[in-house]
């Protein structure tokens, strides 16, 4: 049984995989966030009192995170900046987290000599034609497009360095959108749903051509699971599901799914700098550590999340209007 500090675990993704780690085995979670506007206690209700403890506080706090690697026997950083559309309005807190807040984890993990599992993302590589037959692999060149991908990338490179010069214990992950429970409603999929459970038509942006590679958050789950388990020092690792779909797509089959036209939205202004397509090969995690998605039917994952929104108004309402402000404002 290991006491395992999960960064960012109020967020969309760091829940899940508290959700995952505390209902699969008999691991301790600790985790530490900072309850930013995507932060939410309540996605970490429910769960066993005795194997979770919650840490209020930043990552880039350096007393803090030093006293909690010393009580750790690994670490997943889950925590960051992770909106393309708000680092284009303020990119500030993204260099604050997600380059100097890695940095602090990784100054810990150097001092206590501690397992670090770093969560990045496939945007680090930039974006692919809608044609083009090659997807990312763990050899594509990083290139990314926006404030938020690029200090992804930055935060990568970070480990990469730490592991090189310092001998730290780090592997890390680059994985494609995740859809599911607990997503702000600031995102893609939960903004479209949350729209129509209000009445509001969906938003898509320009044309709606864009492709993304959608994975179920417990795939990423299990994913992350099997390199903090299996994964060799050092070494990086893509995690898709074979999901790639246009966003045109993805909005006929929400509104499709919700008894709704499937012409019944609206296009709005394009995202400056939107990046065309991302596609992963996630060929070396399934043959190096034997990895699986379970949760690739995707439509019947979005019928459950659909579910789950419409059942859980309470969890996203608090941040829907302020959010639909900020969209307003831009034209979105
Ligand atoms: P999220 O915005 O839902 O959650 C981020 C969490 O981190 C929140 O709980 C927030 O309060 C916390 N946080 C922010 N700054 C902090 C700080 N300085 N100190 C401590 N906690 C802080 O994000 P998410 O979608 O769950 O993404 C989690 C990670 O996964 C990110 O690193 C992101 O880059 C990566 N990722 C996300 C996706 C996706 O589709 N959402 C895909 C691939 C990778
Ligand atoms: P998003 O969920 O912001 O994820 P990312 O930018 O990390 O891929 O957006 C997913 C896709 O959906 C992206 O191509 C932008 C587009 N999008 C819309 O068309 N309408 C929207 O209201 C939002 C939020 C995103």
């Amino acid at each position: 049984m290991r006491n395992i500090l999960v960064t960012g675990g109020a967020g969309f993704i760091g829940s899940n995989f508290v959700h995952h780690v505390l209902e699969t085995g008999d691991d301790h979670v600790t985790v530490l966030d900072k309850l930013t506007y995507a932060g939410n206690r309540a996605s970490l209700e429910g769960l066993p009192a005795d194997r979770l403890d919650f840490v209020e506080g930043d990552i880039a706090d350096a007393a803090l995170v030093d006293g909690l690697f010393a009580e750790a026997d690994a670490v997943v950083n889950f925590a960051a900046e992770s909106h393309n559309d708000n680092s284009l309005s303020e990119p500030r807190p993204f260099l604050d987290t997600n380059i100097v807040g890695t940095y602090t984890l990784l100054e810990a993990a150097r001092a206590h000599g501690t397992r670090l599992h770093h969560i990045s993302t496939d945007e680090v590589y930039g974006d692919l034609e809608l044609d083009d037959p090659v997807r990312f692999t763990e050899r594509t060149p990083y290139n990314p497009s926006s404030p938020y991908s690029s200090t992804k990338a930055g935060s990568d490179l970070l480990v990469r360095a730490w592991v090189r010069s310092f001998g730290v214990r780090a592997t890390i992950s680059n994985c494609s959108n995740n859809y599911g429970p607990y997503q702000h409603v600031e995102k893609f999929i939960p903004r479209q749903i949350t729209n129509v459970l209000r009445g509001i038509r969906p938003k898509l942006y320009g044309a709606g051509l864009n492709v993304r590679d959608w994975i179920h958050a417990n795939d990423h789950s299990s994913a992350v699971m099997t390199i903090l388990d299996k994964g060799e020092i050092g070494q990086t690792y893509l995690i898709g599901a074979d999901g790639e779909r246009s966003n045109r797509d993805v909005v006929e089959l929400i509104l499709e799914l919700m008894g709704r036209s499937r012409d019944d939205y609206d296009h709005v202004v394009d995202r400056p700098g939107h990046d065309l397509r991302y596609a992963i090969d996630s060929t070396r995690l399934r043959t190096e550590l034997g990895w699986e998605p379970r949760f690739q039917d995707f439509e019947s994952g979005l019928a459950d999340t659909i579910a789950w929104y419409r059942d859980h108004e309470d969890w996203w309402a608090p941040a829907k209007d302020a959010t639909e402000a900020f969209y307003a404002a831009r034209g979105q």
